[in-house]
């Protein structure tokens, strides 16, 4: 899917925090091989960099728009084009570190083993996805397609429980890992500024739906995505919108 870099970092400072918090608790002092998989723009790929500035730091995304723009803001991180279910570590693996990217692809059973076993003795496998497709955002979303009359040409772009429960993951990965952590942290995101949360969702699970449609149609999808959402996410008096958002967090110590 194309992505918007710029769109995608409106919301970049809430979109890092994440990365912050897994990095936080990735107990390695000298990694020597980093891989950031789906890097997307490189937001928490120079964070990875900065920790670790004697590493050889990777970043791992399909998406051209987004390698460019990483490109670009960081020339001295190497940075691949790779779809991430077919990728294989040139050399095992210090750290696979993957922030908001891995929920894109299906069959966790198989990705998640897979990916430990690109991992060094010792090397941790540090994973955030986002875990709240139940949650009214992403309900209304699936509210506005079912009532679409694209509903047939949308109803298979949408993401459907693309996450498992915490123990579905420490199920997988602790036959691989000695160490296996996994929590859930639901985050208060303060939003400012006209439909954020419409706007927050078009940097990621409604771009594909505006993609998949005709400008005009397209843009009275999300007239009416942003109504939904408008009144499950009221703007506050001073002006500003909560938006709760939880995430899945995992830490796997080979
Ligand atoms: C929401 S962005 C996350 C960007 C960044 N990691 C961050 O911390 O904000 C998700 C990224 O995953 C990438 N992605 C999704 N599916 C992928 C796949 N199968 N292979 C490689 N990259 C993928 C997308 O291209 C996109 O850049």
């Amino acid at each position: 899917m194309p992505w918007d870099p710029t769109q995608y970092l409106r919301f970049g400072g809430y979109r890092t925090r994440p990365a912050i918090d897994l990095l936080a608790r990735v107990p390695l002092s000298a990694p020597r091989r980093v891989y950031d998989l789906g890097c997307g723009p490189g937001n928490a790929t120079q964070l990875l960099r900065e920790r670790w500035p004697e590493a050889r730091v990777t970043g791992v995304d399909a998406s051209a728009e987004m390698l460019d723009k990483a490109r670009a803001s960081h020339p001295d991180i190497e940075w691949v084009r790779d779809d991430i279910a077919a990728w294989r570590a040139p050399e095992p693996a210090d750290l696979i570190f993957s922030n908001a990217a891995l929920h894109w692809l299906g069959d966790h059973a198989r990705l998640f083993p897979a990916l430990a076993e690109q991992l060094a003795p010792g090397g941790v496998l540090a994973v955030q996805m986002p875990d709240g497709f139940h949650d009214r955002w992403h309900t209304l979303m699936n509210a506005a397609v079912y009532e679409s009359p694209y509903r047939e040409r949308l109803e298979p772009l949408l993401l459907v429980d693309p996450v498992g429960p915490p123990s579905f993951y420490f199920d997988l990965l602790s036959a691989r890992a000695r160490d296996v952590d996994v929590w859930t942290t639901r985050y208060l995101h303060v939003l400012e500024g006209d439909d954020p949360v419409k706007e927050w969702t078009k940097g990621s699970a409604l771009k594909p739906l505006l993609d998949a449609l005709p400008p005009a149609e397209g843009r009275a999808f999300e007239s009416r995505y942003a109504e939904l959402v408008r009144d499950a996410y009221p703007r506050r008096p001073e002006g500003t919108t909560l938006f709760p958002f939880q995430r899945l967090f995992i830490v796997a110590i080979r």
